[in-house]
């Protein structure tokens, strides 16, 4: 996707042929910056410290982690330690464990010389697939939004969570692509973008990312989406998420399952957009088995924010000594799910439906 006119994607290729750049997203909405992953470290640190967040980019962030692993040493032992070093940075997105077995399995059987090679190439290849991925989501959620508007006058009001754009992905994204298609396509859309507490990521990023492209939206406080749905001023609601169990259970950024409800209260259809990566097909029971990332409560009492005299500052938002705790994620059952849109197309939130899609995964 474009920022003032030049085509970025959040992670590719440096100029040197074997360094990485990111857009650093802890700085936006107030500055767009890019950084440069010369190490294991800075791919590790980039995903702990979410400069880059989002389940399809830390995915695609491990696998460059790898290839910069394979880079300084290709023994088996440096490529183990590095791919558990990744492994420990953020616990909920399954892409995360999908792209360094798709990495370790590409480079089982290479050569130590030629494993740097490879894995640059496994890499880039992840990458292509993640954008080949996301294009064919947008094409199959195109249809739910005109057939939305076809029941209307006047634009589609959308919803969403958290961040699952471009930022979230090599590009275009996964729940606004399709949103990103409908608005180049001329189809009238205005879109709803939850804040997102504790780190913002709709207000901070959503937002950013829409306003970028020309989208037409407004950013609400978390709380208000059930308000919104109850007045009819909500068609559609559109997340991503960051595991999918087998049965269609979705677990994404903590709030998601709120909406879920009030969008079932309401009558109102609630997609989840994912790539076939964010499907964890060993497990059936999001509630009992995603591990669910606890994150510091700083990040509750605390925030950031561009200050009256243009600096970006932090402040406190609770007394001292109020405790505060900082789950990051929630599962929506998939019983509150209307269907998920994946790159192969729409299918009902159940393992009957995954499998109408994928049916490779049936088993014996
Ligand atoms: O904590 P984050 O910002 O990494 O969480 C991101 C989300 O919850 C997204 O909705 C999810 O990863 C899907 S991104 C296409």
């Amino acid at each position: 996707m474009k920022v003032d006119g030049i085509a970025y994607r959040s992670i590719e290729p440096a100029e040197d042929g074997w360094s990485v750049m990111i857009i650093d997203q802890t700085l936006l909405p107030h500055r767009f910056a890019r950084v440069r992953l010369a190490s294991l470290d800075d791919a590790a640190r980039a995903i702990r410290t979410m400069q880059v967040r989002g389940a399809p980019l830390i995915g695609a962030t491990a696998a460059y982690g790898l290839a910069l692993a394979a880079r300084a040493d290709p023994s088996d032992e440096s490529l183990e330690a590095a791919a558990s070093a990744l492994l420990a940075t953020r616990p909920t997105a399954v892409n995360l464990r999908w792209a360094i077995d798709e990495m370790l399995a590409a480079l089982r059987n290479v050569s130590r010389e030629a494993r740097a090679a490879r894995a640059y190439a496994r890499a880039r290849e992840i990458c292509e697939a993640d954008v080949a991925t996301n294009r064919a989501i947008g094409g199959h959620g195109l249809p739910l939004i005109r057939a939305a508007h076809a029941r209307k006058d006047g634009p589609v009001n959308l919803l969403t969570h958290c961040n699952a754009g471009w930022l979230a992905t090599v590009d275009f994204g996964t729940a606004l692509a399709p949103v990103y298609l409908a608005h180049d396509s001329g189809l009238p859309v205005h879109v709803w973008v939850d804040e997102t507490r504790p780190r913002n990521q709709g207000a901070a990023l959503t937002a950013w990312e829409l306003s970028r492209h020309g989208v037409p939206h407004t950013v609400v406080a978390d709380n208000a989406g059930g308000h919104l749905m109850q007045h009819g001023r909500v068609d559609l609601c559109i997340v991503g998420t960051d595991r999918t169990t087998a049965a269609g259970d979705v677990c994404n950024k903590i709030g998601t399952y709120l909406k879920a409800l009030a969008a079932r209260d309401n009558g109102v259809p609630f997609y989840v957009a994912l790539p076939s990566s964010t499907i964890d097909w060993a497990i059936a029971d999001g509630l009992a088995s995603v591990p669910i990332e606890e994150r510091a409560p700083e990040e509750v009492t605390h925030i950031s924010g561009l200050a009256d005299d243009g600096r970006v500052t932090r402040i406190r938002l609770t007394p001292e000594g109020s405790p505060a705790a900082n789950h990051a994620f929630d599962v929506t059952p998939a019983r509150l799910v209307s269907g998920l849109i994946t790159e192969r197309g729409v299918c009902a939130a159940s393992r009957q439906g995954l499998l109408s899609l994928f049916p490779e995964r049936a088993g014996p």
